[in-house]
Formats: structure tokens, C-alpha cells, sequence
């Protein structure tokens, strides 16, 4: 513990006895001031706000006593150890009434004074501690951690800045694997009134089906076989929080009718029991799959859908917003070069526009994983095209990069090509990367915007 950054105060009449004080605590590291009396320790007190005050019981000017009275009036919380003279333990012991923390009787012994103050400052380093945790947290799950420009996130944005307002709402994010759903529950979470409370998080398709019942509510003692004590479930230690339910799409049928009650009536059952728990919480469940089509396939509740689709948040895939592959290319390079200590500032013309190109099926995991192998490939300062994976590189098995590529990449199958088709199939596709923006989409196929803009008339694209 560093013990410099808390600050006692010594308030002693008796010189020698305050400079001996002063010696022990400030050989330990601890920040010391002194007072000569009592109205001086007020002073002191008011000054420098020490974390501890040591109160010498008989003082001129203002006893001891007086002083704590004041400082407790002023403020409740604060810690103070009383100094007691041979005779004065009943007003010590009064003193303690008042709300000091403890007291010690002159002569005392250096090392047992220090353990009382040590004691007494454990609960504030703890809290100090935390504070310290919470608020990496805070940083480490800002919102401009989750990197992105496109239209289509900055409406995600809005919503994310709404929901962290509302800490009650329940929130479902959709999106493909990998588009960010576990970052932006967090994100919602730690940006909340309910972030300085635990967020449980709980993937529904990893835990056995007979277990997650359990797992979730809780059981008495004996309720079934195995188990022995009384358990808390998961949702009871999210309470106050948050409890995020990952794949919630793939939670079987009976546990979603539980779900549904918790969501209704928020209380819970443990398994076994008979009372009905009340808890207080935000629910973020989180699916890659289509809960629409599952409810008509029958595999999910209706009821259940409606309510947790109150606030959907739809994650967009990262090839509908390709433009932010190379901002997150280098929000991870940077992130990359700080922890590693290894420093690749720049990326080859060619790789970026390899990297700009790709469709990343697996989203921004893939795209984080592909910088990450990159950055530890990397010879020099730049990430060049032989530093990037094979599919990556753009024209599939070992082809040309994307930066490069030409037809031949693509070959002539045996029993000939619908060459139309292909550049049909060609333009929608640079459509769709680059959302529509005809600029964008021309320069992907090395075309005028006019000459796209003829050959979307001829494919019946525009009116
Ligand atoms: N927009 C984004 N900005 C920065 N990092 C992101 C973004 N989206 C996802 N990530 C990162 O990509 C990885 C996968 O995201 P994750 O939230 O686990 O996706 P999902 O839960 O949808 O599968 C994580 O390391 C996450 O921090
Ligand atoms: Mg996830």
C-alpha cells in the first residue's frame, strides 16, 4: 500500500511526545501534520483533510474532546484515535461514544500504534481500491471504445448513450458473431447507474441444460441429488446489477417460461424452494440468431421475444460498414504497439487495401485476430500483404491481393461464365460494401462514377 498518499493528523500539546508521534508514522511512509492545541488541530484539520487524526484528550485552547465533537458534527464519517493520558480512560472511552474509532493510553508502544492506525485505515485503502478498479472500468468500457464512423453504428451510438440512462430498461442486442454484442453489454453496463454493482454474465448455450436452472435460481439444500448446501444462483449475485445473457436464442423452453417471470414480476425461485425472491436488475440478452424465425419455428417463446425486444439493438455486420475496417485497424495497431512494446506505426498500401476489401465473415474478431497475427509477423515498422493470412490476401487459394487484383484471379470454369452476370454480381457487391456511395463502389472497380452509373442503368439498378 502506498502510504504516502494518506495524510494523519498528530495533535499533541507536548512536544516531544507530538515530534516522537510524528517519527513512528512518518517512518512508515505515511504523510504527517502536526498541532500544538486544539484550535490549531481544527485549523490543520480543515486544511489539509487527513485521513486519520490522532487527538491528544487534554489540549489548551480547545480539548480534545471539543475538537472531536466539531470534527464529527462536521463530519460523520471521519476516522479519529483519541490520545489518552494514565487516568483518562473513562473519557476515552466516552470519546469512543462520540465516534472516535479508537484510543491509545500514554505511554504507548510505537508498533501497537501503529497497528491500531493501520486497522483503521484498512476499510479506507479497500475503498480507495475499488474506486481505483471501478474507474479503469469505466475507461477500459467507454463508449469510444467501440470504434466505428458508419451511419449504421452511429444510430447504435444514440441508442447505447439512451439505455446506459435507463438502467432498468432491458435491452436485446442481435448481430453476427463477432460484431461487438459482449463489448457493448459491457459498455452499457459500466456506463450505467448500476455499474459500482457486479454484472453477471452467463452464456445459456455453454451450460448443461439441467444444470442452468440451478445455475441461474439458485437451490435450497437437498433439492436434488448433489445438492448438498444451499446455493445462490447467478441472477442473486447480479443483484443491483446487471445480468447479461449471452446466446440467449439457444436457452431451452421450460427455463425461458423462468425467464419470462423474472422479467415480469422480477422476482426469482430457487430450485427447491417455495418463496418468491424479489431481486432488482437489468437483464441485456444478447443472440446471433434470428429470434423472429425461431419463435415461428417454435423454439422460442413469443412472450418471452416481445419482452426482451423493448429496446433491440442490431449490430450491423462489418461488411455493411467496410468503411471502418481501416479505423479499427488502427484503433488495434495502437492498442497493439502500447501493450506489446513493440511498435508497427503503418500498414502497406497494398495490405490496407487487401484489409478494406475482405468481407470478414467473422467481423471484427477476425479483423482483430488478423492485426494481432499481423503485428507479431511484421519485420519492420509496416504490415505488408505477406504479413496477412491467405484469405485475407484476397483472391482465394493464394490469388493476387486484393490491392492488385485482376480477372485472372478469378479463372474461367471448364463450362464457361455468364459474363454479365459476373459484372452484375460484381457491382452489387461493391454496392453493398460501401452502402450505396457510387463514389466509393467506382473506385472499388476502377470505374468512372459515371461509367458505374451507366452500367447500373443496364442491370435495371436505377430508374
Ligand atoms: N466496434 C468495435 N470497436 C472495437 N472493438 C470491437 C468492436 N466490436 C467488437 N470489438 C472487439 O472484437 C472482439 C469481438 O467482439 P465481441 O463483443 O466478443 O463480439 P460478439 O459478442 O458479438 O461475438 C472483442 O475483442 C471486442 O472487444
Ligand atoms: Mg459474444
Amino acid at each position: 500500500m502506498d502510504r504516502s498518499k494518506y495524510t494523519i493528523l498528530v495533535a499533541d500539546d507536548e512536544e516531544l511526545l507530538r515530534w516522537s508521534i510524528k517519527e513512528i508514522v512518518s517512518r512508515k511512509g505515511y504523510r504527517v501534520v502536526v498541532a500544538a492545541n486544539g484550535r490549531e488541530a481544527l485549523e490543520v484539520y480543515h486544511r489539509d483533510h487527513p485521513d486519520l487524526s490522532l487527538l491528544d484528550i487534554q489540549m489548551p485552547e480547545l480539548t480534545g474532546m471539543e475538537v472531536l465533537k466539531q470534527i464529527m458534527a462536521e463530519e460523520p464519517q471521519a476516522l479519529v484515535v483519541m490520545i489518552s493520558a494514565y487516568g483518562q480512560v473513562e473519557r476515552a472511552v466516552a470519546a469512543c461514544r462520540l465516534g472516535a474509532q479508537d484510543f491509545v493510553c500514554k505511554p504507548f508502544d510505537n508498533d501497537d500504534l501503529l497497528r491500531r492506525i493501520e486497522r483503521i485505515l484498512e476499510p479506507v485503502r479497500l475503498r480507495h481500491q475499488v474506486e481505483g478498479l471501478l474507474a479503469d472500468q469505466r475507461q477500459r468500457y467507454a463508449i469510444d471504445q467501440i470504434v466505428g464512423q458508419s451511419e449504421s453504428l452511429r444510430e447504435v451510438f444514440t441508442l447505447i448513450r439512451k439505455v446506459a440512462a435507463t438502467p432498468n430498461t432491458t435491452v436485446l442486442i442481435t448481430g453476427e458473431s463477432g460484431t461487438g454484442k459482449d463489448l457493448v453489454a459491457k459498455v452499457i453496463h459500466h456506463q450505467s447507474a448500476r455499474a459500482e454493482q457486479p454484472m453477471v454474465e452467463i452464456n445459456c448455450a455453454a451450460i448443461p441444460e439441467h444444470l442452468l436452472e440451478s445455475e441461474l435460481f439458485g437451490h435450497e439444500k437437498g433439492s436434488f441429488t448433489g445438492a448438498g448446501e444451499r446455493k445462490l444462483g447467478l441472477v442473486e449475485r447480479a443483484n443491483g446489477g446487471t445480468l447479461f445473457l449471452d446466446e440467449v436464442g439457444d436457452m431451452a423452453l421450460d427455463l425461458q417460461a423462468k425467464l419470462l417471470r423474472l422479467l415480469e414480476n422480477r422476482t426469482i425461485r430457487r430450485v427447491g424452494g417455495v418463496d418468491d425472491l424479489g431481486v432488482d436488475l437489468r437483464v441485456i440478452a444478447a443472440t446471433n440468431r434470428d429470434l423472429s424465425k425461431r419463435v415461428e419455428e417454435g423454439a422460442f417463446r413469443a412472450d418471452l421475444y416481445y419482452r426482451l425486444n423493448v429496446l433491440p439493438i442490431r449490430l450491423p455486420a462489418l461488411r455493411e460498414r467496410q468503411g471502418d475496417a481501416p479505423l479499427l485497424v488502427r484503433f488495434f495497431l495502437d492498442r497493439l504497439n502500447r501493450e506489446m512494446g513493440k511498435q508497427v506505426r503503418t500498414i502497406g498500401e497494398d495490405a490496407l487495401a487487401c484489409l478494406s476489401a475482405y468481407a470478414w465473415p467473422g467481423n471484427v474478431r477476425e479483423l482483430k485476430n488478423v492485426i494481432e497475427r499481423a503485428h507479431i509477423l511484421a519485420d519492420g515498422e509496416r504490415i505488408e500483404v505477406s504479413d496477412l493470412p491467405a484469405e485475407v490476401r484476397g483472391g482465394g487459394a493464394g490469388g493476387a491481393p486484393a490491392g492488385v487484383a485482376t480477372a485472372t484471379a478469378f479463372g474461367l470454369p471448364e463450362q464457361g461464365i455468364d459474363l454479365e452476370e459476373v459484372e452484375r454480381r460484381l457491382l452489387t457487391d461493391a454496392l453493398a460494401r460501401t452502402q450505396g456511395n457510387q463514389t466509393q463502389a467506382a473506385a472499388l472497380l476502377r470505374l468512372g462514377r459515371d461509367a458505374l452509373r451507366y452500367r447500373m442503368k443496364k442491370f435495371g439498378m436505377l430508374e
